[in-house]
């Protein structure tokens, strides 16, 4: 039985090395992307406090074109929009731009997509691999300006030891 949960401590930074720790036991020794995904979207829903969503957006073909979009991966919460166009929303915006977005209110984000009505702030962080934007890792939460700039830090580094496993 895999047992990760996290410790007593208020501390932001030490609530993410806990959770990268757990992510790096539980993804170093498998090769399967989805398995891998689906098991870091657990870690986050059940380390990270005041979340509705997390989850995950894979760079794929679209469905009538050879054409790169992001396409739902493993999460947990609300079923979500499952396609979604570079540059569009705060996922879009981040596979496009490659930088993380840090969205204090998702309602006066332009084109914002509204999966969950319940999600006031985001944070989506990509994973790239050789310079290129792989998928995303989401985060919506039910509050406004959940996340900081800890949580930002936090989440790339989860995303970069995340690079050559998902
Ligand atoms: N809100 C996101 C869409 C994905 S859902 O939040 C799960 C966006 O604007 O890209």
């Amino acid at each position: 039985m895999y047992d990760f949960k996290p410790g007593e401590s208020q501390d932001v930074a030490e609530l993410y090395r806990e959770l990268l720790g757990a992510a790096d036991a539980l993804t170093a020794d498998e090769p399967d992307s989805v398995a891998n995904m689906a098991n870091v979207a657990a870690l986050l829903w059940e380390f990270l406090p005041d979340l509705n969503w997390a989850g995950f957006y894979r760079v794929a073909p679209a469905k009538r074109s050879p054409a790169l979009e992001l396409v739902l991966g493993p999460f947990v919460g609300r079923p979500a929009c499952i396609r979604i166009p570079f540059g569009t929303g705060v996922c879009g915006t981040a596979a496009q731009s490659g930088a993380t977005q840090l969205v204090e209110d998702v309602h006066a984000f332009p084109g914002h997509i509204a999966c969950d009505a319940a999600s006031q702030s985001e944070l989506v962080v990509p994973v790239t691999r050789d310079g290129r934007v792989i998928a995303v890792i989401d985060l919506d939460s039910p509050h406004p300006a959940r996340f900081t700039q800890a949580d930002a830090q936090g989440v790339e580094a989860l995303a970069a030891l995340l690079s050559a496993r998902i």
